[in-house]
């Protein structure tokens, strides 16, 4: 049996494609590369020297998937796809509406009609918004402040009222903290199109110099050294999820929701100053005003993970930092020229 990875040329699908391939599954990927290249397909096949069957397909084109699913013995589906930028969001609402909805009625509608009812998706830690308290419970109030945000709630939303239409369908809802790092092999990684907006790009891309200067985004936050914290955890890691997440599919779990998260925080600057030990460098940076819509911190309650998937990660800041590094450094214009 298949597993289709819907947007698994892109950053976390990429990765999480390597895992399965070495759990013993058998990939299949669709995507449009909107955001990601085909290249990073080809490395996957070149880490586990197996063949990935690859779509290019907008999940929103109906026809399209279903000729994937006539074609391939798909046994469950890992929904990736997606667009992920919150400024982006926030600047063309409908474009992110349109996109992450339609493309999940259309995969959902597809795998109905075949009578695939196994589904993971890729929540965030964004549903949460600014967190009451933390560590946050994945029981914690849901309150997404962005439409990026609002299409990972909305899209959580269908899939319970599908599950309750439906008791056949095994969904696991996989709420993702900080992903970062990469593969330890330095051949994938996340390789952002533009200016990165997250913090480890974005200090990777100083650190090789395409960028100039860090900018921290305010230092009069309530956290220990006034800079933002979150919960940073390794794409491997959080690719070792998955697989749990598809044993968990296997055992009929119904509608699952579940936490991705290291259970502890680190700041900007804490991860400015790890950067700088694993590349060797100096990392510029200047503080500047918060960036509006930041929360002061967030850290996940990994337990449930632990007690349901048996899982837990395993990679410290150390590793994040070397493996991004070393991604950054073998491909210092990512995917666009080896
Ligand atoms: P990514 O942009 O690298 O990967 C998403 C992939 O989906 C891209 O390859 C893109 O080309 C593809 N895609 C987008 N719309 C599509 C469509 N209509 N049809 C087919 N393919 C389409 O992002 P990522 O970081 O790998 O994130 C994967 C998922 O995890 C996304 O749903 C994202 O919202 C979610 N997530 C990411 C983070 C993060 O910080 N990276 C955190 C929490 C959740
Ligand atoms: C981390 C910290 C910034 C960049 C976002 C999305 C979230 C999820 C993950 C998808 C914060 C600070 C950042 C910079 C900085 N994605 N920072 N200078 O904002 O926690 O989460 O990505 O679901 O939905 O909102 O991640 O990496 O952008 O920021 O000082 O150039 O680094 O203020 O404290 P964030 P981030």
């Amino acid at each position: 049996m298949n597993i289709l990875l819907t947007g698994g040329a892109g950053y976390i699908g990429s990765h999480t494609c390597v895992s399965l391939i070495e759990s013993g599954h058998r990939a299949v990927v669709a995507d449009n590369l909107s955001n990601s290249s085909a290249e990073a397909v080809k490395r996957v096949e070149r880490i586990t020297g197996q063949k990935v069957r690859f779509y290019k397909t907008d999940l929103r084109d109906t026809p399209a998937v279903e000729e994937i699913f006539k074609s391939e013995s798909i046994g469950c589906v890992i929904h990736f796809a997606g667009l992920k930028s919150v400024a982006e969001s926030v600047e063309k609402p409908l474009a992110y509406y349109e996109n992450n909805l339609d493309a999940t009625f259309s995969l959902c509608e597809a795998m109905r009609k075949f009578s695939v009812k196994n589904l993971v998706f890729s929540s965030s830690a964004t549903v949460y918004g600014n967190p009451q308290n933390v560590p946050i419970k994945e029981d914690a109030p849901v309150a997404p402040f962005n439409p990026y945000g609002r299409t990972k709630l909305m899209i959580e939303q269908v899939l319970e009222d599908l599950h309750a239409s439906d008791p056949s369908w095994n969904i696991v809802l996989l709420r993702y903290f900080n992903p970062v790092g990469a593969h330890p092999s330095g051949l994938i990684g996340e390789d952002p199109a533009d200016i990165p907006n997250n913090l480890m790009p974005y200090i990777s891309r100083v650190a090789i110099g395409r960028l100039d200067e860090v900018r921290v985004f305010g230092n009069d936050y309530p956290t220990p050294d006034a800079t933002g914290v979150r919960d940073y955890i390794h794409v491997m890691d959080l690719a070792q999820g998955h697989v749990r997440a598809l044993e968990k599919l296997s055992e009929k779990c119904g509608l699952f929701t579940c936490n991705l998260g290291t259970g502890r925080g680190y700041s900007v600057l804490e991860m400015i100053s790890a950067f700088e030990k694993a590349c060797g460098k100096k990392i510029p940076y200047r503080i500047t005003e918060r960036r509006p819509g930041d929360i002061a911190e967030c850290w996940a309650d990994p337990s449930l993970a632990q007690k349901e998937l048996g899982w837990r990660a395993k990679y410290g800041i150390e590793d994040m930092c070397a493996h991004a590094w070393r991604w950054q450094s073998m491909n210092p214009e990512g995917y666009g020229k080896e």
